[in-house]
């Protein structure tokens, strides 16, 4: 299949202003995408937009809450009036927690679904009129590798990451005959902030302390995948064929799973001890 020309095809991203998000809205204005940056932090949003602008590519900040519908109408509404219509749509904002599920009160629970599963819907669904109408379109969402397992001490993330992927698998076979591609994005562990933030909301970090360094990958290594994903449009992006396999096997053979991830379910006793 020959490989789709992006140039002047919009595209809005959530969490654009620093990590994945702001990776990929680099890597897409270069490839002559006009990019619309979604997020909260203004100052970070400009900065990206700075950046792009040095190059020649074309960008616009909005601030956006995604767990807020009415900022996710304005981004996709303000892609529209600043570029003429809208390509793709990337879901890439939310955050990390680590706390076992005994521990987590209902309301951390009910946020961080809030951002990573309905802010992603936030986002995505006020595109889905316009890319039907135009009979084309791409939809990204930034799930994770552990999107595909329950990572002891992630459990509510994994659930949130593992409900963006059934929805847009669902998705994938309703918008397909419409034009409208879907992609789940499977990051692992990657160098952004995404670890700071998980130390800030929960006081613990210890899946990105304990992971070995030549493990953890750059924003830019996701970022190349997705926009290769865009171009040649792909269900899931995996930057790691080794977690996708053998996550796949633990999917088959839970018992292989719950021996392999034994080290973590210790360590989430002692800290429940402690
Ligand atoms: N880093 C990893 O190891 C890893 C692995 C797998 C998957 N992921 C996923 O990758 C995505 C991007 O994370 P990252 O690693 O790039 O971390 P990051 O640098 O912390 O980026 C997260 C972005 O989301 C934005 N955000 C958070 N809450 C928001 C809200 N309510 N409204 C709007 N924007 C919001 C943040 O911007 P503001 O604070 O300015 O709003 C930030 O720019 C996330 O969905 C994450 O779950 C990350």
């Amino acid at each position: 299949m020959p490989a789709i020309d992006l140039s002047g095809k919009p595209i809005a991203i959530t969490g654009a202003g620093s990590g994945i998000g702001r990776a990929t809205a680099i890597v897409c204005a270069r490839a002559g995408m006009p990019v619309a940056l979604g997020g909260r932090r203004e100052d970070k949003l400009l900065d990206v937009r700075s950046q792009i602008e040095r190059f020649g590519g074309r960008a616009i900040a909005v601030t956006t809450d995604v767990t807020s519908q009415p900022d996710c109408d304005a981004l996709i509404e303000r892609t529209c009036e600043a570029f003429g219509s809208i390509y793709a749509v990337y879901g890439n904002a939310g955050y990390g927690f680590e706390k076992p599920i005994h521990q987590t009160s209902d309301a951390e629970l009910r946020a961080i679904f809030e951002t990573n599963f309905f802010g992603c819907m936030n986002t995505i669904r006020p595109a889905l009129p316009r890319m039907i109408h135009a009979g084309l379109g791409h939809v990204l969402l930034c799930s994770s590798c552990i999107g595909k397992i329950g990572l002891p001490l992630y459990g509510p993330y994994c659930a949130t990451k593992g409900a963006q992927v059934l929805v847009a698998r669902a998705m994938r076979h309703e918008l397909k005959p419409l034009g409208v591609h879907v992609t789940s994005v499977h990051p692992v562990l990657t160098s952004t902030e995404f670890a700071e933030v998980a130390q800030r909301v929960t006081g613990a970090n210890r899946m990105a302390d304990d992971m070995p360094r030549f493990l953890v990958q750059t924003p830019e290594r996701v970022a190349r995948a997705t926009l290769a994903a865009l171009r040649w449009p792909r269900t899931e992006v995996w930057t790691s064929h080794t977690t996708r396999w053998l996550f796949a096997l633990f999917n088959a053979t839970p018992r292989l799973a719950d021996l392999a991830l034994n080290r973590f379910t210790h360590s989430s006793a002692a800290t429940d001890r402690e």
